[in-house]
């Protein structure tokens, strides 16, 4: 057979989720034996997952109706901040539809003939995973187009005149992708899923669930202080909650025979620099920088990104949503401002705007 790609064989990898060596609390991503542990941590039927309702709600209506029509599920997008179970959703679909789940990335899917070769490895009603699907080139999305729509690859034999296009046939798939990033998915690919779904940060109570289960299934003890603390500090993210618990079993485990209190929850959080309200330093230089350098504000990402030595990509991904969500940090056209609420946060005194009366909502 002709292949005008160059079509690998292995089936998709991870591969630049494995690379990564991020030691930050709040990194958007899972680290090498992170990865391994989440994927111990998660859930693997829908009843278990705790949270996102109305999703689950509704994907299982969309699991029962596919699975009586004897089809696979509709193309599922889901999007949302990092860290809020979209890779665990995906393969809990897989699981309830009886399926495989491949799951790869938009970086790891470099050229056309990457994403021909996990096409054509799939097996019939087999969910693919695409995580970062806004990251995908042009060029794959071409290719991703036809095999969505008609589970069809087209393949381009020859070049020039001489060029012919050939239809291979897919076999019936799902594809979940997954972005941090709706807005900066092309139109055309964002029309194509059959739907749509936003991931919200999860409530405390979700949160101290999750930290309950994970606990469980970790093995170590902790009481409802333990519990309060660590879902406190999470930000409505069940990764930063992962996370939090492991640091404090460790914490626990050599300073207080293993079991997780609030005292010592709280003690092991402290030690880490995340205040109460699960601010980082990251989070606590953003701030900072808008009230002192700019003078509350507004200013621009890129100036922020570039006063802090910090990606601004990261900054937009990972640290401003709980910011915002908090309501410390405001987005105007004209760049972020920091609101009262921030600068009463971190006990400075409010200036310029933040400075001025709240308006109330509704005039007397
Ligand atoms: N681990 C990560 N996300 C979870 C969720 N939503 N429910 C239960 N465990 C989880």
């Amino acid at each position: 057979m002709l292949r005008p790609y160059s079509i690998p064989s292995s089936r998709a990898v991870y591969n630049d989720r494995n690379a990564m060596t991020d030691e930050r609390i709040f990194s958007s991503r899972p680290r090498n034996e992170e990865a391994t542990l989440e994927a111990t941590l998660r859930p693997r039927r829908l009843d278990e997952y705790i949270g996102q309702e109305r999703v689950k709600g509704n994907l299982r209506i969309a699991i029962a109706a596919a699975l009586k029509r004897g089809e696979p599920l509709d193309h599922v997008l889901l999007y949302g901040p990092p860290g809020l179970g979209k890779t665990t959703l995906a393969c809990i679909l897989a699981n309830e539809m009886g399926v495989q789940a491949r799951i790869t990335s938009g970086p790891a899917i470099e050229r056309p003939g990457d994403l021909a070769a996990i096409l054509t490895n799939l097996e019939a009603h087999d969910v693919l995973f695409i995580d970062e699907v806004h990251r995908l080139s042009r060029a794959v999305e071409e290719i991703l187009y036809p095999a969505m729509e008609d589970f069809a690859l087209d393949l381009v034999i020859g070049k020039g005149p001489g060029a012919r296009s050939v239809r291979l046939n897919l076999p019936r798939f799902t594809l979940i992708g997954a972005t941090t990033r709706y807005a900066m998915m092309s139109p055309p690919l964002r029309d194509r899923f059959g739907s749509v779904y936003r991931l919200d940060y999860y409530d405390q109570g979700a949160i101290g669930q999750i930290v309950e289960r994970a606990a469980l299934v970790l093995g170590v003890a902790i009481d409802d202080e333990g519990v309060k603390e660590i879902a406190r500090r999470s930000r409505g993210t069940p990764r930063v909650a992962n996370r939090l618990l492991r640091r404090v079993r460790d914490y626990a485990e050599v300073m207080a025979a293993g079991a997780i209190t609030g005292g010592a929850a709280r003690e092991a959080l402290g030690r880490l620099d995340i205040d109460g309200l699960g601010l980082d330093e990251v989070d606590h230089k953003i701030l900072r920088a808008i009230i002192e350098k700019f003078r509350g504000g507004p200013v621009g990402i890129d100036t922020i990104a570039a006063s802090i030595s910090e990606e601004a990509d990261t900054i937009e991904d990972v640290y401003e949503p709980y910011l915002i969500q908090l309501g410390f940090l405001d987005r105007t056209p004209r760049g972020r401002e920091a609101t009262r609420r921030a600068y009463e946060h971190l006990g400075i005194e409010p200036q310029g705007k933040a400075a001025s009366p709240q308006r109330p909502l509704f005039d007397a």
